[in-house]
């Protein structure tokens, strides 16, 4: 009796979810190639375990409802053919919206409405771009939706388009583009000017850890569209001596310290200039076998290029990064990311444990009165769609 009244629940269930579809986006660690992206150079990026997992149901009509208990304002409903920007508490929304009207514009989206419920283990504002995560999940459940397929390199666009024309940030596509072609114990390197995605093995017995300040860095309100607004102005100067240049990362060193320009974009400019330098001597080293030792080290000059160059850092990372280079088994240590906030990035010899990371935490503590959280993450694989009716755990892939 009891076991046949499950059996009628679960054949409800399965009716109510009848059309349900689901997807699986990471969030990434920005590893190398501070601000390359939107400058047509190469970044370091690898895709995380640990994201957003979005479902979607089809709805009769044209209306949507978006709900999620990770973000503040869980619940946002409004009509698709009037789509509004999304405010306050409600901002996350913006990101799933963002993605839909770039569906919408290129005839890729449901002809119906939808309740998407998203959901993540991801730490937030930690500058491990939740945000590119949920656009390519919820990307991914609407695709399905509308029966459509679409190639991963053009789900990166898809989302960085939304992000840049409807959340407002002119970000380019390290974010998207590792949470799509992330693959486990891989970097992913995209060449940002050709849009060219592959992936390099990274040392054995190495690990990644995430030191979160804490310090929110709501990357639309901060200083990031004034350095990219900087960028450009830089490289329209250096086009002046040379039109052959397109993008500011393929600017040779000596062109740009010969170039007479203001002071704040000369710094800017160098940080972009060296940072694509030390891109090219991290990936030319993994693939010679270079030590972590010596590799790392770029890393941490990154970092304080980050802090004099683009002037994108906080007391408190510096702090951090240099508490951090301090441990024999830190090869390097950076802030990743947008800046401004947000954590640092710590490469490790896999030996080193949550006991030393404690007390580099209790060291920040003593200094600034409050506590960095701390994770340990894997190089993982890269989003996809999921069968909405598999249980946790279980990875049968569509
Ligand atoms: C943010 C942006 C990225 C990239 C980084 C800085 O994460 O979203 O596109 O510009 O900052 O490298």
């Amino acid at each position: 009796m009891e076991e046949n009244s499950i059996h009628e629940s679960h054949k409800d269930y399965l009716e109510f979810m009848k059309g349900a579809v689901a997807s699986f986006a990471p969030g990434r660690i920005e590893f190398l190639g501070n601000h390359l992206d939107y400058n047509g150079g190469t970044v370091l990026g690898t895709a995380i375990n640990a994201g957003i997992y979005a479902l979607a149901l089809p709805m009769e009509g044209t209306d949507f409802r978006l709900f999620s208990e990770s973000f503040e304002g869980a619940d946002i409903s409004g009509s698709i053919p009037s789509l509004e920007k999304q405010s306050g508490k409600h901002s996350w929304g913006n990101y799933c919206l963002g993605v839909l009207r770039v569906l919408l514009d290129k005839g890729l989206a449901p002809n119906h409405g939808f309740s998407l419920t998203l959901t993540t283990d991801l730490p937030m504002s930690a500058g491990l771009s939740s945000s590119a995560a949920v656009e390519l999940a919820t990307a991914q459940c609407l695709l399905q939706l509308a029966n459509q397929q679409v190639s991963k390199k053009e789900l990166v666009n898809i989302c960085r388009q939304a992000e840049n024309k409807w959340v407002g940030l002119p970000c380019g596509i390290l974010d998207q583009g590792t949470s799509a072609f992330g693959e486990k114990d891989k970097v992913v390197r995209i060449d940002c000017a050709k849009e060219e995605y592959s992936t390099l093995s990274l040392p054995l017995h190495t690990s990644f850890w995430i030191f979160d300040t804490g310090i929110k860095h709501d990357l639309v309100d901060s200083q990031y569209g004034t350095r990219n607004q900087e960028c450009m102005d830089a490289l329209n100067i250096i086009q002046n001596s040379d039109p052959s240049i397109q993008f500011l990362a393929e600017c040779p060193g000596p062109l740009l310290e010969e170039t007479e320009m203001p002071g704040n974009l000369k710094k800017r400019a160098r940080h972009v200039v060296e940072e694509q330098n030390r891109v090219s001597l991290f990936s030319d080293g993994l693939q010679k076998g270079t030590s972590p030792a010596e590799l790392g080290s770029l890393l941490t000059a990154s970092h304080k290029s980050s802090s004099v160059n683009f002037e994108n850092s906080l007391p408190e990372l510096d702090f951090l990064v240099d508490c951090l280079s301090s441990e024999e088994k830190i090869f390097g240590a950076r802030l990743t990311g947008g800046g401004f906030g947000g954590a640092v990035l710590a490469w490790t010899a896999n030996t080193f444990s949550e006991k030393e990371a404690l007390s580099i935490a209790e060291e920040y503590q003593k200094k600034w009165g409050n506590s960095p959280n701390f994770h340990s993450f894997k190089p993982s694989k890269g989003a996809g769609p999921h069968d909405p009716l598999l249980k946790p755990g279980e990875s049968k892939e569509i």
